[in-house]
């Protein structure tokens, strides 16, 4: 079966009531059953990573190769710092794609830069949880492809 891992990086556990304007307030766990549901429709696996810590994240996407088909990662704050998950992500060589609750691009100018982004297969900002779910649409389409 078609295995897909999503990962949530910094403070996306503190969904639900963290800056709601911007992310929503749906929590963390409800937006991960709405993930699992779509997931179950689309015929594939789907296993969560929350973590607040760079070197997890990075840990985690280098144990991926040859294990996950597609990842979707909202690199929350590590957008716009991480050089360690680009690499992770240019790394694997697993295709991957970035995902945002709010536009990144409407918002503070130093949220406006993804280093994130060159590594990615497409980022898709701006929908709340409709960005992960668009986004696993496109994992599945992108399996298939292969
Ligand atoms: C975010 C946008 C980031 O700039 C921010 O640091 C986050 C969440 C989003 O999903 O919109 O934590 O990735």
């Amino acid at each position: 079966m078609k295995k897909i891992l999503v990962i949530h990086g910094p403070n996306l556990n503190l969904l639900g009531d963290r800056e709601s304007k911007f992310y929503g307030t749906n929590t963390l766990e409800e937006i991960n059953q709405q993930i699992k549901k779509l997931a179950k429709e689309l015929d594939c696996k789907v296993e969560f990573l929350q973590s607040n810590h760079e070197g997890i994240i990075v840990d985690v996407i280098g144990a991926s190769k040859g294990k996950v088909d597609v990842i979707i990662i909202n690199p929350a704050a590590f957008t716009h710092t991480s050089v360690a998950i680009r690499d992770a992500v240019s790394g694997v060589k697993i295709p991957t794609i970035e995902v945002h609750l709010s536009n990144i691009y409407s918002r503070e100018e130093f949220r406006a830069k993804s280093l994130i982004a060159p590594a990615v297969k497409g980022q898709i900002s701006g929908f709340g949880v409709n960005s992960y779910l668009l986004a696993l649409r496109v994992a599945v389409t992108l399996i298939k492809e292969k």
